[in-house]
């Protein structure tokens, strides 16, 4: 896992741009969640807070900064909304307004889950014009964990999904929540966001198969969908969650890896 880099240890040229934006800069808050971007800040400033994530222009997963940016005009009522995007000084960074919530409780009985029912029903509703780039496509990211590659194209459809649903990217403030980071914004099938939540709820949240099947079910487009389409995708994910606990050392990918293993097991049987 990355690690976040301290504010004293960034460049004085980032710094500048940030603060160019954001107006003079009192004190700033290092986020400890996440695992993608080197940079992740609470930024306090005499306007009042922002959020800013970024990373050296030249890394590897920069794309996942041009898919947050092209994303956030069509989701700004479930997500903070961006401020400001630059490619300056070396460095990709996107500011965002700052939201003022806790990680969301994926525990059983938790009142988040009913938050996260309307944060998923409200994403399900927004309309996105047809392919707008840099999107992923769901059939395109997991066509290599199915045998027969065409039969993927059971994952695809027009629904914008986020697809990674870790409690650490659902903000839960007293009245509302928001969904955050959207780097791996993915059309796709509609039930496939219930299905990538389930995995998080069992992993992050000690739901069982058969619990976490029961809180995607409230999604009716889970309810509707296909059920080989969903046994299909629950396979698939075994063998990409497999993948990625084998190049890592985390434990919370191991714990994906067991979660896929424990779902896929469940389908099998139910
Ligand atoms: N708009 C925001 N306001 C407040 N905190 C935020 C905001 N966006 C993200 N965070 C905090 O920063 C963490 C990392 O941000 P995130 O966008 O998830 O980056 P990463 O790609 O590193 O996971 C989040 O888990 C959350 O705790
Ligand atoms: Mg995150």
């Amino acid at each position: 896992m990355d690690q976040h880099i301290a504010w004293d240890d960034l460049p004085s040229s980032l710094k500048n741009a940030i603060e160019a934006r954001t107006g003079r800069i009192t004190s700033v808050r290092v986020a400890t969640a996440g695992q993608n971007s080197p940079l992740a800040a609470i930024i306090d400033t005499v306007d009042g807070k922002v959020f800013a994530k970024g990373m050296p222009s030249s890394h590897r997963r920069v794309i996942t900064q041009a898919r947050e940016a092209a994303i956030a005009p069509f989701v700004s009522d479930i997500s903070p909304a961006l401020l400001w995007h630059f490619d300056e000084a070396g460095w990709n960074v996107l500011g965002y307004e700052y939201a003022p919530g806790r990680h969301a409780d994926y525990t059983p009985g938790s009142p988040d889950l009913d938050r996260l029912v309307q944060l998923m029903g409200a994403l399900s509703e927004i309309k996105v014009p047809d392919a707008p780039r840099p999107l992923k496509r769901a059939e395109d990211r997991w066509k290599p964990y199915v045998d027969d590659p065409a039969s993927a194209s059971v994952f695809a459809g027009p629904v914008l999904t986020h697809s990674d649903w870790t409690p650490d990217n659902v903000l839960v403030a007293e009245d509302r929540a928001w969904l955050i980071d959207w780097a791996w914004p993915t059309l796709g099938a509609a039930w496939t966001d219930p299905a990538c939540w389930i995995l998080r709820l069992m992993a992050s949240g000690g739901h069982t198969a058969h619990q976490a099947e029961r809180q995607a079910c409230r999604l009716p487009a889970f309810r509707a969908a296909d059920p080989a389409h969903i046994d299909l995708f629950a396979y698939a994910n075994v063998r990409l969650w497999d993948e990625i606990a084998q190049s890592s050392t985390s434990d919370w990918t191991a714990k994906m890896a067991q979660a896929a293993k424990s779902w896929a097991a469940y389908r099998q049987t139910h």
